[in-house]
């Protein structure tokens, strides 16, 4: 696994555009420009295989991706995001609808940008999997941006909320892409459901 080669496979726009539930996949969700397609770049070594940006609202489709034999999912952003208003919020219905309705979506890898911690928004999508029974774990992301001492008290906050969440796995994955930090660990996470 990530030793093979991870292809672009479709970009969907609804819930009848899916790939044929057939194969194990993990999710990459969070916040607009909180770093999910960067992460899949990252993990992959390619990179422009999911496309990045700026600005916040850069992926607008569930985009799959091949990696040996399973699917790797960059999803939208939620929260603020640079589009127009119908556009986000029919992305967010479908985000949404994928996240509680897919039988074969195994985790969710809930990215949250270490500087910030868990917002309101990450909060209602944690909600949401809670009730649908469906398994995430947090990722701090662009741990190169915060000071050590800062990083350490977002972590103890985060720690706190997610103890009220059944869903949530509790182990932390601490992540940059930019730096290249975490990667393996990740890598192994994901290993374990292919
Ligand atoms: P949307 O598709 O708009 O929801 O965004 P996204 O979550 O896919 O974020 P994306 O990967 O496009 O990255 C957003 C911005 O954050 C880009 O300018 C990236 O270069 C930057 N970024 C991503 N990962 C890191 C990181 O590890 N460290 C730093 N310093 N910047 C990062
Ligand atoms: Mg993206």
């Amino acid at each position: 696994l990530f030793a093979g080669e991870s292809d672009f496979l479709k970009g969907v726009v609804a819930m009848d555009g899916m790939p044929p539930a057939d194969r194990v996949e993990v999710c990459f969700a969070g916040r607009s420009n909180v770093g999910k397609s960067s992460l899949i770049n990252a993990l992959t070594g390619r990179k422009a295989l999911a496309r990045t940006s700026n600005t916040p609202g850069r992926t607008q489709e569930i985009n799959f991706f091949t990696l040996d034999g399973f699917y790797l999912v960059d999803l939208p952003g939620y929260g603020y995001a640079e589009a127009p208003v119908p556009v986000v919020e029919k992305w967010q219905r479908l985000l949404k609808a994928y996240l509680s309705g897919r039988a074969t979506l195994r985790r969710v890898f809930l990215l949250v940008d270490s500087r910030h911690g868990i917002k309101a928004v990450d909060e209602e999508i944690m909600a949401l999997l809670d009730s649908a029974a469906v398994t995430f774990q947090v990722v701090l992301t662009k741990t190169d941006k915060p000071k050590a001492g800062a990083l350490d008290a977002v972590i103890d906050k985060m720690q706190g909320q997610l103890v009220k969440h059944p869903a949530a796995f509790p182990e932390i994955i601490l992540t940059s892409s930019a730096k290249g930090d975490g990667l393996d660990l990740l890598r192994a996470e994901i290993a374990q459901f292919a």
